[in-house]
């Protein structure tokens, strides 16, 4: 199972994505987290944050909208208090999400987190669709995501991942200069910008109106941008991210380009979704034949004439 993303040894696929799975300690009371392929924190910022206002989640048909607005501990409480809990794990990979306002915040993050042990890897947060400054301000536009990557890349040797927003009319363009700006995977997708209406009271059903869609109802289109990027980039390792909830729905963003997945909204409906996700795939692998899960890697049969990368096709 295991699998290499950049220059990081996986013990499996599976990772888990960042704001669904808290610092890893609160899963471990649910089962050994040291059995996922990768914990990815969630965002963190150099000064705590409180969050957006409430309501600030909403189920809908399929998925939910979170408007969460990056609410977190702040770097040195981190530091201080989730570090020791992730840095005693044997498995996972420890990915540390960052968000900033600034290219500046990002690089100070990049930069007081190299000093730490047993962080693995940074995953760029430049897509959250919840926050007035920084985040998706960087990744829906190529000179701004180039600018953040290489300027994070000159004071980190840890694997960098860029996590894109679907935000975007190309998402190719973006993943692009990700990784010419010397990003070693990127991460896609985070949500995508949403509403809910209460029809009843004429009000949105979320404090700030717009949150991020997540949950089975984005995994269409997440595949079609892991399939649009891996064509156009096949050697950079892309981490799928979209409504995954079983073995079979990692199996296909594979197929499509994905070489790990990571799993959001499915935790909380079943937080022991990753492990079964785990174990499913290593099932589906067994019944097929296939020794590694690198096997699947952008394996979609797609029509041989099929040229270039279609963007909008319909009707
Ligand atoms: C409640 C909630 C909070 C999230 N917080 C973050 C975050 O802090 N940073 C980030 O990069 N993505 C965040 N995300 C996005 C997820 O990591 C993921 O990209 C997205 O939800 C799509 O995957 P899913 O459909 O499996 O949930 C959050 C998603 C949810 C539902």
């Amino acid at each position: 199972m295991e699998i290499k993303l950049g220059k990081l040894h996986l013990q499996n696929p599976v990772m888990v994505a960042s704001g669904t799975f808290g610092y890893g300690e609160e899963y471990h009371r649910l089962f050994d987290v040291n059995r996922l392929g990768a914990i990815v924190t969630k965002s963190i910022s150099l000064k705590p944050r409180p969050g957006n206002p409430a309501p600030r989640i909403y189920e809908t048909a399929s998925g939910m909208i979170n408007s969460i607005g990056l609410q977190n501990v702040g770097l040195e409480a981190f530091l201080k208090k989730k570090m020791p809990f992730l840095r005693k794990l044997k498995g996972p990979k420890v990915i540390v999400n960052l968000a900033g306002e600034s290219v500046a915040e990002y690089v100070t993050l990049a930069r007081r987190l190299e000093e730490c042990e047993r962080v693995d890897g940074l995953e760029l947060n430049i897509s959250c669709p919840n926050c007035e400054r920084g985040g998706i301000q960087f990744g829906v536009d190529p000179k701004l995501t180039a600018d953040l990557v290489g300027r994070v890349r000159r004071v980190t040797r840890r694997t960098l991942i860029a996590k894109l927003s679907p935000n975007v009319t190309d998402i190719t363009v973006i993943a692009r200069a990700a990784a010419e700006a010397g990003a070693d995977a990127l991460s896609l997708i985070n949500t995508l910008l949403a509403i809910a209406v209460d029809a009843k009271r004429w009000l949105p059903r979320i404090a700030t109106v717009t949150g991020g869609l997540s949950g089975p109802a984005i995994k269409p289109v997440a595949l079609r941008m892991v399939w649009q990027v891996h064509r156009v980039l096949p050697k950079i390792p892309l981490i799928g991210i979209g409504g995954i909830m079983t073995a079979e729905d990692a199996v296909e963003f594979m197929l499509c380009g994905a070489t790990a997945v990571e799993v959001g909204t499915a935790n909380y409906v079943n937080p022991k979704a990753p492990l079964e996700i785990i174990e499913g795939l290593k099932a589906i692998l067994s019944t097929r034949g296939l020794t590694s899960p690198r096997s699947l890697v952008g394996k979609l049969k797609t029509p041989q004439k099929l040229k270039g990368v279609p963007q909008m096709v319909s009707g």
